[in-house]
C-alpha cells in the first residue's frame, strides 16, 4: 500500500511525531502554552464521580423556539416539564410533515425508532426524490447530449435543468460554472490537479486550515509531493475557530492557492470565509471552499461570496450519492487544462490532436450519475420550498438545544465550542471509548459516526484519535435531542 508520509512536518505547519505523542499524553497546554481547554466560556457538566442529576428535558416551545436564556439557567434542574404536543416548523412547515416525506426515518432499529443523527456523514432523501429517479428511470432514461431520438431530449433536459437548477441555488452567474462530478471528494481533487498542478513550481506554497477533513487535505498534499510545492496550515483557536490573524500571516510572495472548509465536519464550526477570501484575493490568491459541511445547513451564495471555486456533495443534501458539484469561475474553468479523457467532454479528435469542449462539458469526460444529478435537482426543490433561511434557523435553535441538553451529561466533553456553529454536537465522554459509545447508542436506536470523521489532523490537535459526533438536519427533532441525552446518561451512569 503506498501511503503519503508528512516528511517535512514544519516546513508544513503540521505537528511533528515528538508533538503528537504530547498530543496523546494529553499534554496539550505544553505544546501551545496560554491555550486553555476546555475553551474558554465553556460551562462544564458535572464532572464524573459528582451525583448524576436526574434527567429532564428543557422545555421546548410550542412555536419550536428553543429556550434561551431559561434554559440555560434550568440546566441540571430536576425537573418534570410539560412534553410539547406538537412538533415545531420549519418555516411555514410542521416538522410531522416533513418527517413523513422521509420514508427511512419509520424504520426500526432493534425494535426502537430510527434516531439518525449521522447527517455529516449523509443525510436521508424524501420521497420526491427517490420518485425523480424511479421518473426518470421509467420515462427519461437515456445517455445525454447524444442522439437525436426522444428519450435523449428528456435526458438531456433533465440533466440540464438540474444544473440550472444547481447555479440559481448557490448564486452562481450560470449553469456553466457548475460541473458535475462524484462528490466533493471529486471536486477537490479536479481543482488540485485541473486548476492548481500547472501553476505551481517547487517551493510554491497551498494554505489550507487545521480544520479541513482529509479530502481537502490529501490532494494537496499528493500534489505538493509531486510538484515540489509546500502546505501551510491556518491555526485554530481553543474553540476551534480560525485564527484570521495567524492565516493571513501565512501569506507570502510563494503563496499560489488557499482551499478551507466553510464548515468543519469534526467540529461543526462555521469558518469566517468572507474573511478568509477577502484576505486571499487581497494578495492576490485564488480560493477554493469545500462546502460538504454547509450547503445543507445555510444559504450559500458563491458570487456574493466572492468564491473563486466551491465543492459539495449532493448525499449530503437529500441528494443521491455518487453526484457532487464543482463550482468555478468561468474564466477560471475554462483556464484550467481537462480533468479526465474521453467522450462527452471533446469538441474533435484525431490521433495527431484533440479540442475539446468549454466549461462544464471539459470536465464532464464519460457517462455521468445524470439520474444523480436529476435527484439532486429534486432536492433541491425540495430544500428550497421549505427554504434555507427556515432550515438554518430552525437548525441553529435545534443545535443550541442540544448544546444545552448535552451539558447535562456528567462528564461529556464537548469537542469543538466556537460561537459559530453547524449541525455537529461533536463530545469524549470521560472514561468511554467512542466507538463503544456509538454501539451503546445504537441498542437505543440511534445512529451517530464515532471515530476519527476523516479528520485526524484537527482531531489529534485537541488531543482526541476519535469522538462521538451526532449530526442534526432539519428533520430531527427536540425529541430525538432528548433521547440522546436520556441515553447518554444512562450511559454515564453505568460503572466500568
Ligand atoms: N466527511 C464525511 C463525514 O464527515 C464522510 O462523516
Amino acid at each position: 500500500m503506498s501511503t503519503t508520509t508528512n516528511s517535512a512536518p514544519k516546513l508544513w505547519g503540521l505537528p511533528d511525531e515528538r508533538e503528537l505523542a504530547a498530543f496523546a499524553a494529553g499534554r496539550l497546554a505544553e505544546y501551545l502554552p496560554g491555550l486553555a481547554y476546555p475553551a474558554a466560556g465553556y460551562a462544564p457538566g458535572p464532572e464524573a464521580g459528582e451525583p448524576n442529576p436526574s434527567y429532564a428535558p428543557l422545555v421546548v416551545a410550542q412555536d419550536g423556539a428553543t429556550p434561551g436564556a431559561q434554559a440555560a439557567s434550568d440546566a441540571g434542574a430536576p425537573v418534570s416539564p410539560p412534553r410539547q404536543a406538537a412538533l415545531p416548523y420549519v418555516g411555514e412547515y410542521p416538522l410531522e410533515k416533513i418527517r413523513a416525506d422521509f420514508p427511512i426515518l419509520a424504520e426500526k432499529i432493534k425494535g426502537r425508532q430510527l434516531v439518525w443523527l449521522d447527517n455529516a456523514a449523509t443525510t436521508q432523501r424524501p420521497g420526491q426524490v427517490i420518485e425523480r429517479l424511479r421518473y426518470y428511470y421509467e420515462h427519461e432514461n437515456s445517455n445525454v447530449h447524444r442522439g437525436a431520438h426522444a428519450l435523449a431530449g428528456r435526458s438531456t433536459d433533465a440533466y440540464e435543468g438540474a444544473r440550472a437548477k444547481v447555479a440559481a441555488f448557490i448564486g452562481a452567474s450560470g449553469p456553466e460554472s457548475v460541473v458535475f462530478v462524484r462528490g466533493a471528494t471529486e471536486a477537490l481533487n479536479l481543482v488540485a490537479n485541473a486548476y492548481v498542478r500547472p501553476l505551481l513550481r517547487p517551493g510554491d506554497e497551498i494554505i489550507l486550515t487545521l480544520l479541513e477533513h482529509h479530502s481537502n487535505i490529501v490532494p494537496w498534499q499528493i500534489l505538493a509531493e509531486e510538484t515540489g510545492a509546500l502546505l501551510r496550515v491556518a491555526p485554530v483557536d481553543a474553540s476551534g475557530q480560525i485564527l484570521v490573524s495567524e492565516y493571513a500571516k501565512l501569506f507570502n510572495r510563494n503563496t499560489r492557492f488557499v482551499s478551507v472548509t466553510h464548515v468543519s465536519n469534526a467540529l461543526g464550526t462555521v469558518t469566517p470565509l468572507e474573511e478568509l477570501i477577502a484576505v486571499a484575493h487581497a494578495r492576490g490568491v485564488r480560493i477554493c471552499v469545500d462546502g460538504a459541511q454547509s450547503v445543507s445547513h445555510m444559504p450559500v451564495d458563491v458570487s456574493a461570496l466572492d468564491a473563486d471555486f466551491f465543492a459539495f456533495s449532493g448525499h449530503k443534501i437529500f441528494g443521491p450519492t455518487g453526484i457532487g458539484v464543482l463550482y468555478g469561475k468561468s474564466e477560471l474553468l475554462e483556464a484550467a487544462r481537462p480533468w479526465q479523457g474521453g467522450g462527452n467532454m471533446i469538441a474533435d479528435v484525431t490521433f495527431a490532436r484533440t479540442s475539446y469542449k468549454k466549461a462544464p462539458e471539459k470536465f464532464e469526460a464519460g457517462t455521468g450519475n445524470i439520474a444523480g444529478a436529476v435527484g439532486l435537482g429534486a432536492a433541491i426543490d425540495y430544500v428550497s420550498a421549505i427554504g434555507m433561511d427556515n432550515i438554518a434557523r430552525y437548525e441553529q435553535e435545534l443545535l443550541a438545544y442540544g448544546i444545552d441538553e448535552l451539558r447535562r451529561v456528567p462528564g461529556l466533553r464537548p469537542v469543538g465550542t466556537a460561537t459559530r456553529r453547524a449541525g455537529v454536537l461533536s463530545f469524549v465522554l470521560d472514561g468511554r471509548n467512542p466507538e463503544d459509545v456509538g454501539r451503546y447508542l445504537n441498542e437505543a436506536g440511534i445512529a451517530v459516526r464515532a471515530g476519527h470523521h476523516c479528520a485526524q489532523p484537527v482531531l489529534r490537535h485537541f488531543g482526541y484519535e476519535a469522538t462521538v459526533r451526532p449530526s442534526i438536519a432539519f428533520y430531527n427533532t427536540p425529541g430525538e435531542i432528548e433521547h440522546l441525552a436520556r441515553t447518554l446518561l444512562s450511559l454515564a451512569r453505568l460503572h466500568g
